[in-house]
């Protein structure tokens, strides 16, 4: 069984999708081993608490506001927990720098839009949506990528359309959104989980 941690800041439908795919037989051959969010009141360790998975609160508050410090400490959780693949699922922060090169081509992230368009800083969660929606696109999407220094940056691993109406508002385009990211998602997860389990490199460089 590979580990799992999954990051998370907010509501965590994502990280749901995540522990529904593995609990449905779907997503195979992973174990959901850790959820760290770094906001205490997150939906994401709430839920974590109720399936008895071990979420814990990590901030660069809780250490002391050292951005080292907690580039040690998120290695070191992630060491102890024997975490082979990192999920970001609605994660607003950068990763510290040591573990994204550590855990180079088996970090994913999920962003609700087509990247490389509607990606970067400040381009997350209804701000995607209503910047889509300002550039009168007809379509949009989610997207699954590799994890590297920059926001929204890194290989893409998979991609899902969907058409975007007149009618949309950005919480209407969100919702239509978030059930293609709970598909591919999950499906991200596994083919990273599968090059792992069979010895090929995870990403091309
Ligand atoms: C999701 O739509 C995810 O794609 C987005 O935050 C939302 C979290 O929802 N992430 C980003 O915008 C990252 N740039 P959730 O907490 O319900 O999973």
């Amino acid at each position: 069984m590979l580990h799992l941690a999954v990051f998370a800041s907010g509501h965590g439908s994502n990280l749901e999708a995540i522990y529904n795919s593995i609990e449905n037989g779907l997503l195979k051959g992973v174990e959901l081993t850790l959820v760290i969010s770094n906001n205490s009141t997150s939906g994401a360790i709430a839920f974590a608490k109720a399936k008895h998975i071990s979420g814990i609160h990590l901030s660069l508050l809780k250490c002391n506001n050292d951005p080292k410090g907690l580039e040690d400490e998120t290695l070191r959780i992630l060491e102890n927990a024997k975490i082979d693949i990192i999920a970001l699922a609605g994660y607003m922060k950068k990763l510290p720098a040591e573990v994204i090169t550590k855990y180079r081509g088996r970090i994913v992230n999920v962003h609700p839009a087509l990247l490389p368009e509607f990606g970067g800083e400040g381009m997350y969660g209804l701000n995607v949506h209503k910047a889509v929606i300002a550039a009168q696109k007809k379509h949009s999407g989610a997207s699954v990528h590799f994890v590297e220094g920059e926001y929204d940056t890194g290989k893409i691993i998979l991609q899902e359309f969907c058409s975007v109406f007149e009618t949309d508002t950005p919480e209407l385009l969100a919702e239509r959104i978030k059930k293609i990211e709970h598909r591919i998602l999950p499906l991200g997860i596994q083919i990273i989980a599968d090059k792992i389990s069979n010895k090929v490199p995870v990403i091309n460089t």
